[in-house]
């Protein structure tokens, strides 16, 4: 049976792709955010996973919004990422792991969710600089599986039904009899407001409490409404979605920590880092 490594949370800010393309990591800007990393790759490095299952929400490049999906995964041969502007210029693109992908759609079309399953699918920062501070070298030893979540055109889903979908992915990747060692990933996040009159908004106190939450009683955070979020965290720090489904995927056991970092400001967001596997 597949078997599932960690889980895996981070933030992903196009800024940090320009600090990897220019070489910025030991700057004193973006050093406490990078030195989160290294404990993460000794880990990975020591876990060898094979396939990443990343829940990541697109920004409008592979959904705009005449066409929205709620939840959508791929089952495409490969992601190619063809992000708009800054960055990391070129990136090789990361190959797909379809055979899982289809198992997954069909466990959560049998479970009531109403998917999108994508053929086809171009991939932004939100699943590109996960991906290259994982890493570095940008030669991916990893399969990817995408699920993108709308946090960008309401109505978005709820918390609970994030969580619940969270769940069915991990029960849906332990059921699947390959022998593979899985990554579970969510990216986005953690409080921030990139327009509007709140633009700048960060709530440190919000982000460390939802970070002990995802150690210590993961469903806190579905007691609240999306607009509730929005409120707490800023319109795109509603991105924290992702980590709460990539927690799920865990299951309710109790978990263990391998690392957890939290920096602001990263351009206008508070930049968290949480990696997981069951105690
Ligand atoms: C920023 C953060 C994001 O999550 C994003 O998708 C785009 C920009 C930022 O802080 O600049
Ligand atoms: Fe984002």
């Amino acid at each position: 049976m597949a078997r599932i490594i960690g889980s895996l949370a981070t933030s992903h800010v196009p800024a940090i792709g320009r600090a990897i393309a220019k070489n910025l990591q030991s700057d004193p800007y973006w050093k406490p955010f990078f030195d989160g990393f290294p404990p993460v790759h000794r880990w990975l490095a020591d876990k060898r996973p094979d396939v990443v299952v990343a829940f990541y929400n697109d920004h409008g490049l592979n959904f705009f919004l005449d066409k929205m999906p709620t939840f959508a995964v791929g089952a495409a041969p490969e992601y190619r990422n063809a992000d708009e502007g800054w960055g990391i210029p070129q990136l090789a693109p990361i190959a797909g792991e379809q055979k899982l992908a289809w198992h997954i759609i069909e466990q959560l079309v049998g479970r009531d969710f109403d998917l999108t399953t994508c053929q086809e699918m171009v991939v932004d920062h939100a699943l590109s600089l996960p991906m290259a501070l994982l890493w570095p070298d940008q030669k991916w030893p990893v399969r990817i599986v995408p699920i993108a979540i709308n946090t960008v055109q309401f109505p978005l889903p709820s918390a609970r039904r994030c969580y619940a979908l969270g769940e069915a992915v991990g029960e849906a990747v332990r059921s699947w009899p390959g022998d593979e060692r899985v990554l579970i990933m969510g990216t986005g996040g953690l409080s921030h407001q990139l327009d509007g009159q709140r633009a700048g908004f960060i709530n440190k106190a919000f982000d460390l409490q939802f970070m002990d939450s995802l150690e210590r009683d993961p469903r806190w955070a579905t007691q609240y409404s999306v607009p509730e979020l929005v409120e707490k965290t800023g319109t795109q720090g509603v991105e924290l979605l992702m980590w709460l489904a990539a927690r799920a995927a865990l299951g309710a056991g109790p978990v263990k920590r391998v690392q957890r970092n939290y920096h602001i400001p990263i351009s206008n967001t508070a930049s968290g880092l949480l990696v997981l596997e069951q105690a």
